[in-house]
């Protein structure tokens, strides 16, 4: 593990800093916001690969970008100043690890704040615990696709889903994610597959969630073939909605809903 995190710290409007850091999220390992400050979090090797993101787009006047190096150390202090518990629908529970109190306790997951995505306080997790939430009670199967820290498998084990897989291609998740599911007792209800989610092709699921960033989802679009399985796709903007319904359509999706927080756009559709 490197010693250092890179920093890309965001001054000045924040719903701009938002569809930047929308642009930026597949290298992100965490990112938190204080006043007019948005802090992202990336690994010292892909600091330049995000380097050219930056350098392609047209930035606007009302941001300014630094970046600034941290050591290891410091990230995990400033997780745990800022990782609050957030409940989601009076139904679900998500609180830090230390937290933790052993009692059975389906409303409660504990996430450690770690490298991974998925702690439960970005728009695209929530609203894709909503929607576990709305379709709990159906007994469905599952397949996370871009698990990151577990949290979505985590909380359909919770809500009593069935015969869930996760697949996720970053290895550097696979602390939090085994850490996790065996904080939440639920390391026997989740099989996890560390692969590229498009180079899977098994969708056989009724319910299948990617809260993966639009380029990738893009891609699994066009791979999807005849298919039961109800998708929803959240790691969308708002404004990626016309270009992702475009697509779906053609590739014969009847979308069935969008919900949308801030900038942040879910999708939930099915082939026809
Ligand atoms: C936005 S995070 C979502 C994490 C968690 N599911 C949640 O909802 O909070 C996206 C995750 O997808 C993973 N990911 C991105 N592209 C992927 C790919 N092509 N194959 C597998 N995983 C991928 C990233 O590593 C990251 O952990």
């Amino acid at each position: 593990m490197d010693d250092f995190w890179e920093v890309l710290n965001i001054e000045g409007n924040l719903d701009e800093a938002e569809i930047l850091f929308s642009k930026i999220q597949n290298y992100c390992l965490g990112s938190f916001i204080e006043e007019n400050l948005t802090k992202i979090y990336l690994s010292i090797e892909s600091k330049n690969e995000v380097t050219n993101v930056l350098n392609n787009l047209e930035l606007p006047d009302t941001i300014n970008l630094k970046w600034e190096k941290i050591d290891n150390e410091d990230w995990h202090l400033m997780w745990k100043e800022n990782f609050t518990p957030v409940t989601i629908n009076n139904k679900i529970n998500i609180l830090p690890d230390w937290h933790f109190k052993d009692d059975i306790n389906d409303s409660n997951v504990y996430i450690r704040p770690g490298m991974s995505f998925g702690t439960g306080h970005h728009e695209t997790t929530s609203l894709m615990v909503e929607s576990l939430i709305d379709y709990s009670n159906n007994e469905f199967s599952l397949l996370d696709l871009g698990a990151g820290s577990g949290i979505l498998s985590i909380v359909g084990s919770k809500l009593k889903y069935k015969d869930i897989k996760a697949v996720e291609f970053d290895i550097e998740c696979k602390d939090d994610f085994y850490f996790n599911a065996e904080l939440n007792s639920c390391s026997k209800d989740i099989e996890i597959f560390w692969s590229d989610v498009l180079d899977w092709n098994d969708f056989s699921y009724d319910l299948i969630l990617a809260n993966i960033e639009k380029n990738i989802i893009k891609k699994m679009i066009k791979n999807i073939e005849n298919t039961n399985a109800r998708f929803i796709f959240s790691g969308l903007l708002v404004e990626d909605k016309y270009e992702i319904e475009k697509l779906l359509t053609k590739k014969n999706f009847k979308i069935e809903n969008f919900k949308s927080k801030n900038e942040w756009l879910l999708i939930d559709c099915k082939k026809i």
